[in-house]
């Protein structure tokens, strides 16, 4: 285990706010890690701050008539408000405008000039001759040469999320002025990223930077996407990569180089070292050394980004820091893929999008369910999708009916008998388990599972899995509130009062327990949870660590006697209309979403012909469906119908009858005899007059060709399952 953590979240453009994309991407992530790192003890600096420099800013001053100047004041200063309602506790929320940044910038660019880092080249860049300026990378519009997206920048295409270089673009085009820009030279520093090709990609896909080299991480922990992106970058090979720019919004060139004349800074060599000069402000600002976070190999340093910041945090930044000599590299950046919204990619530009801030307004209090929400959602492993019905069914279903419910019941049943006094228990005294109906529980032994839990959920945490450790940490609420449906206290409190004095510590131990808990996911409501049970406020240093040694040894978290506060809110139903109400206002900003714009959700460049996958189900999604082998007995047309073909399928234990919209890829006699997989639980469907029972699995290829699925052995039985 690494001494200290440095963690940073990506630093968002101060160009616009917070939408919930950029929330699920990366803040709510990284904020969740921290908090439990804190929780735990563990010595750790959470950073971020606004990037204020690069063509996001001047393109956006463009638009409204304004300087980058006020551009950069009037986001940063919302951005920083819009992270503190929603709860993002960061230990500084700094600015690249800042001279400390502009000078720890300028210090990199000193040390990697005399490290010989640099190749000085001249090379041909577009400049806009109407405007008289070298246009930056965002300045150039043109086609995707990937996707044909006809509005791709010359960085990035917004749409297939592929990066790109200007002279990739298809008919480009100058935003300045329309025109069609021309190339002349211009001289720039190039980070020779070729003489670091090597050692990236051992460092990559071995944690090491040499053969036999240190361990510096496993990759095996690392997301598979992130490696993948990696390695497609690195087999196309590294080139060397201009460190400045043509501008005149950013940090300039240190002036004592010569030709440092107009020249700045590029923008993605100085963000990323925005994360050292926050580290440097909280120190001077907290009396505290900020090398060892940066430069100790007992620093566990992780970057929190989106997929599209990938390269940059996984290789360009990584160069940059070897290339200084002094710095460490992080152990893991585990980025999110995209969240879309409503079936659709979110769009600033657009307006399609859930801001956070009015989020906050208009959801005063709520904070919690948008980031319970975005946690549930959130694009892990590949993207996922957020709606406002969903929202709604997450918050009555979960935060509602059972969090909020169980805490509820545990302390209106605590006044009711005990007057809010922890009762004393007999720890020999039976009662039936919170975790299983069948079985009988004991004190000690209930505590240690929720110990278990406890654990098995910080596992998570640090594996970067959050939905994973929240659907946990929701177990414990399901369980407590087991423990009350299981032994009823309301009808036995009279006859067996030991049992109930047992079974409604326990429930008080489980919300003792989620009132530390929560506090990664839902820090208001853990808040308020410490309040009702009258526990002192969490500290933030260790706290989760003490729940856990006392459970270890079989102790309460909270002794008898203690005297509980009162129940107050923690989470209501929210109503059709205010669900209504946003998605209203949602599809206001844009009247008419069609499938034909070219708003399909977004994936991950890939080959096209696959389909993205869809979101990460549980093992319990997947044992719902009962899939048996069949055999195909009969087939015939369907009488007026160009698709269905009706099938009698054996299916060992009965015929089915099945109609299957295959007839347009197989005639009747190519399908008799086939061996099958079928889906037999399917609720039955009448179509065409007749119902169909069931139905059959194929392949599907990208040109909607289908194949069959079967057992590979000929003859294998009927009615067999298929797990
Ligand atoms: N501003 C960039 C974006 O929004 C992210 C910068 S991350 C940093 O995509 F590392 F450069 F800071
Ligand atoms: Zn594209």
């Amino acid at each position: 285990m690494k001494k200290r953590h440095l963690v940073t979240a990506a630093l968002p453009y101060a160009n616009g706010p917070l939408h919930i994309g950029h929330l699920a991407g990366a803040y709510l992530p990284a904020d969740i890690y921290v908090r439990y790192l804190r929780l735990m003890g563990r010595d750790v600096v959470f950073v971020c701050g606004s990037d204020e420099h690069g063509a996001a800013i001047t393109v956006k001053a463009r638009k409204e008539g304004t300087t980058p100047r006020a551009i950069v004041d009037k986001y940063h200063a919302m951005l920083k408000d819009t992270f503190e309602k929603i709860g993002i506790a960061f230990d500084i929320y700094h600015r690249t405008s800042e001279p400390l940044h502009h000078e720890t910038s300028q210090d990199f660019f000193r040390t990697l000039l005399k490290n010989n880092q640099f190749e000085e080249k001249e090379s041909d860049q577009y400049f806009d001759e109407v405007a008289g300026q070298f246009l930056a990378d965002r300045y150039i519009v043109g086609t995707c040469p990937v996707c044909a997206h006809p509005e791709a920048y010359g960085d990035q295409c917004e749409k297939c999320g592929s990066t790109l270089s200007p002279t990739d673009l298809i008919n480009p085009k100058s935003m300045l002025s329309g025109s069609v820009p021309v190339m002349r030279p211009t001289k720039h520093w190039y980070l020779r990223l070729d003489q670091h090709e090597q050692w990236l990609r051992e460092w990559i896909n071995t944690g090491r930077t040499a053969e036999g080299g240190k361990q510096l991480h496993n990759p095996a922990d690392w997301k598979n996407h992130v490696l993948g992106q990696c390695n497609s970058w690195l087999e196309q090979g590294l080139q060397p990569r201009a460190m400045t720019r043509d501008l005149d919004w950013g940090v300039d060139v240190p002036h004592e180089i010569p030709g440092s004349e107009g020249k700045k800074l590029y923008v993605w060599l100085d963000a990323p070292i925005g994360y050292i000069s926050a580290t440097k402000q909280w120190a001077l600002d907290n009396d505290k050394d900020w090398k060892p976070y940066w430069q100790n190999d007992d620093t566990a340093l992780i970057h929190f980004i989106g997929k599209d910041n990938i390269v940059f945090h996984c290789l360009i930044f990584p160069a940059i820091l070897k290339a200084h000599g002094e710095f460490i590299l992080p152990v893991n950046v585990p980025a999110n893929q995209f969240l879309n919204l409503e079936g659709r990619k979110l769009s600033t530009s657009k307006n399609w999008a859930v801001w956070v801030h009015e989020y906050c307004e208009e959801f005063k209090g709520q904070e919690d369910v948008l980031r319970y929400n975005m946690i549930k959602k959130m694009p892990e492993q590949s993207d996922s999708e957020f709606t406002w019905k969903g929202f709604q069914e997450t918050n009555n279903n979960e935060l509602v009916n059972n969090l909020a419910n169980f805490v509820n019941r545990v302390l209106v049943l605590m006044h009711k008998y005990y007057d809010g006094l922890v009762p004393s228990v007999n720890p020999d005294q039976s009662f039936k388990s919170g975790w299983d109906a069948e079985k009988t529980g004991q004190y000690n032994e209930e505590l240690h599972l929720l110990h278990q839990k406890l654990e098995a959920m910080g596992a998570e945490i640090e594996r970067f899995d959050f939905r994973e450790a929240l659907r946990i940490f929701m177990e414990i609420s399901s369980a407590g509130n087991a423990l009350l449906q299981f032994n009823e206290p309301w009808k036995t409190e009279k006859e067996n009062p030991e049992m109930v004095k047992v079974v409604m510590n326990l429930a008080l131990q489980h919300v003792a327990a989620l009132s530390v808990a929560a506090r990664p996911f839902l820090p208001f409501a853990a808040a308020k949870l410490r309040d009702m049970l009258n526990l002192a406020p969490l500290r933030d240093e260790g706290d989760l660590l003490d729940v856990l040694n006392e459970l270890v040894e079989g102790n309460p978290i909270v002794l008898p006697n203690h005297a509980i506060g009162q129940a107050a809110h923690l989470f209501s139903r929210i109503p059709d209309e205010v669900i209504q109400k946003q998605i209203d206002k949602l599809t206001a900003t844009d009247p008419a979403p069609t499938t034909t714009e070219q708003e399909q959700p977004n994936t991950t460049p890939s080959p096209s012909k696959y389909e993205p996958l869809k979101e990460t189900i549980q093992f319990d999604d997947f044992a719902k469906m009962d899939l048996r082998t069949g055999t195909i007995l009969t087939a015939e047309k369907v009488e007026k119908s160009k698709k269905l073909l009706k099938l009698s399928v054996d299916m060992g234990f009965e015929t089915r009858t099945i109609l299957s919209g295959i007839a347009e890829h197989f005639t009747p006699e190519e399908v008799v005899g086939k061996q099958v997989v079928v889906l037999a639980n399917l609720a039955p469907r009448v179509m065409m007059g007749t119902e169909s029972q069931g139905m059959i699995l194929f392949a599907e290829d990208s040109e909607g060709k289908l194949g069959f699925v079967g057992p590979s052995a000929n003859g294998w039985p009927n009615g067999m399952g298929v797990k």
